[in-house]
């Protein structure tokens, strides 16, 4: 069952290793993106002490808000917007140690003060979705959130609709 998740592990990268064959169990029973991203969401959520953490999804060529846990977010992001529009624009993930030093940061929340948003790309490189982590302490972010979100990133993109939006508009 979902609920029968275990996290362990002192360390970050040790966190993460332990949840990720987890979800991957989660995912093989669930074809539906929207499911396993909500199930992604919770189970970060849970793991780890982010402020936000949430998925964008490309529709009508905007990002528009999906699957999340934590505080109420804008629904909305434009291309090449915010630091997830810009990672969206790049196809690349953004790594912001202090949100008040990126140029056009969107505040969903004055909580937050660092996070990272990595792109959901499938195998030929559209961008369908970015995965969004906010957390409210500065610097909080490293290669190791990098890598893992980069991995279940990627995963993820797997369940997306052969026919999804692309990035290019
Ligand atoms: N900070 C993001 C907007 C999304 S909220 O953080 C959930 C950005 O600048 O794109």
């Amino acid at each position: 069952m979902a609920e029968s998740f275990l996290i362990s592990g002192a360390s970050k990268a040790e966190r993460y290793q332990s949840l990720y064959p987890q979800l991957k169990a989660l995912w093989e029973d669930e074809p539906d993106l929207i499911a396993n991203m909500a199930n992604t969401t919770a189970v970060l959520k849970t793991a780890f002490d982010f402020h936000w953490v949430g998925f964008y999804l490309v529709k009508d060529q905007q990002l528009v808000l999906g699957p999340f846990q934590g505080p109420v977010a804008c629904t909305r992001i434009n291309f090449g917007k915010g630091v997830c529009g810009s990672s969206w624009e790049a196809g690349k993930s953004i790594l912001v140690p202090d949100v008040d030093q990126f140029p056009g940061h969107i505040a969903c929340s004055a909580l937050s003060r660092s996070e990272v948003v990595v792109p959901v790309k499938t195998e030929v490189g559209k961008v369908v979705a970015v995965l969004d982590v906010d957390s409210a302490e500065v610097n909080y972010f490293d290669e190791t959130d990098r890598e893992w979100l980069e991995k279940i990133a990627g995963q993820l993109a797997m369940f997306a609709a052969p026919n999804s939006h692309s990035s290019s508009l």
